[in-house]
């Protein structure tokens, strides 16, 4: 089954190519009855947005959000909410010289494999660009999260280049370009990304998420576990290519009885689990770890074939960022929102109820 879609009751198909006239998506399953605008959804695409800072791509984009249906007088009408997005700054002779060779580490071979042709232009269907679309549906999804159970989601950058950056704050990570959580290290975080840009090579980067607020109950015990899921949508993410939950890798070197999180009146006592046992969403924060690959395309010459298959020296020109983590965070945020949400309607589906609070 060929799958550009997310969510079995609260389903996103995602459509665009980077180059072609838009990018969009099509909720099915969404609540009826929440209050929805286009500037509900703008907050988070803004910060998502290309051209943001001169740490990311230069590509200038509005990423200015259209609700086409599916809202009557403000309200959702629990039919399909159709989301486009415009491109505006295609610049397709970026990519004349690669439109016949594989760039390493990118899609371009994978997909040539695959259909047996391919639309080179800005990475095509294989572009960031598609990251919009899921942000714009995570939005409608935070929306009926926070207003229904109080859910809220974050993401931060926790190392970049290899190099760790501390935390301190949340509440500085959304004043930075980095979506850093802290205001100290901001300058070694600058000259890091400048450094890789000015040598036309490109760094990778690791991320924090947090969901707060979600019941007891949500996820299921075989197959479908919230962690299955939540790794799924995470590694659907371009360039994602590893998702810890919880101590995750680290787990392996506990005992029992240090990985225990011990049941206490009022709480949990620690969080190895990340909020997620047998599957099913505990009360406790759902936390994850993200770990996103260099950019792939970089101006350095690259060893590589074209599609006669013959040895080429690959060189990305155009506008990329130097490193996709960097703009990651909101991503995360919005594939968690979908993924919750997703869980919340089918525990209410199969039991009737939204979920449990930790007993008392
Ligand atoms: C927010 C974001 C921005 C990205 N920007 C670029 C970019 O400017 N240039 C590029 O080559 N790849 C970029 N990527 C990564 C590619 O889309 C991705 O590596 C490519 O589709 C191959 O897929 P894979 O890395 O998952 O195998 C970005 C990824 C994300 C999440």
């Amino acid at each position: 089954m060929p799958s550009s879609s997310l969510g079995q009751m609260f389903v996103v198909t995602n459509f665009g190519e980077s180059h072609g006239p838009a990018v969009g998506c099509v909720i099915d399953g969404c609540p009826p009855g929440m209050a929805l605008a286009e500037a509900d959804i703008q907050r988070d695409l803004d910060r998502r947005k290309p051209g943001t800072s001169r740490h990311v791509t230069q590509r200038r984009e509005s990423d200015a959000v259209h609700i086409l249906s599916g809202v009557y007088e403000g309200r959702t009408t629990g039919t399909p909410i159709a989301l486009v997005i415009y491109n505006e700054d295609q610049r397709s002779r970026d990519y004349g010289a690669i439109a016949h060779q594989y760039r390493p580490a990118h899609a371009d071979w994978g997909y040539m494999a695959k259909f047996g042709l391919r639309d080179p232009r800005g990475g095509g269907r294989a572009s960031a660009r598609l990251t919009a679309p899921t942000v714009a549906a995570g939005a409608v999804a935070r929306k009926w999260l926070f207003e229904t159970l109080g859910i809220e989601i974050r993401a931060c950058l926790t190392e970049l280049g290899g190099r760790p950056v501390r935390f301190e704050d949340w509440s500085c990570v959304n004043d930075n370009p980095f979506f850093a959580p802290n205001a100290s290290q901001i300058e070694e975080l600058e000259s890091c990304v400048d450094a890789a840009r000015k040598s036309g090579d490109s760094i990778g980067a690791r991320l924090r998420l947090e969901v707060l607020n979600v019941p007891a109950g949500f996820g299921n015990p075989v197959y479908d576990r919230l962690d299955a899921d939540l790794a799924h949508a995470l590694m659907g993410i371009n360039a994602v290519k590893g998702v810890e939950i919880g101590d995750g890798f680290a787990a392996s070197a506990l005992t029992g009885t240090t990985n225990a999180d011990r049941m206490l009146p009022g709480g949990f006592a620690s969080n190895h689990a990340g909020g997620i046992l047998g599957g099913i969403s505990s009360s406790a924060p759902i936390v994850a770890q993200v770990a996103i690959k260099p950019t792939p395309s970089v101006r350095l010459p690259l060893e590589s074939l074209d599609e006669e298959g013959r040895p080429v020296e690959v060189v990305t020109l155009g506008r990329h960022d130097p490193c996709v983590g960097l703009r990651a965070a909101p991503v995360l945020e919005a594939v968690a929102a979908l993924v919750i949400i997703d869980a919340a309607l089918k525990q209410r589906g199969q039991c009737g109820n939204l979920g449990r609070a930790y007993p008392r």
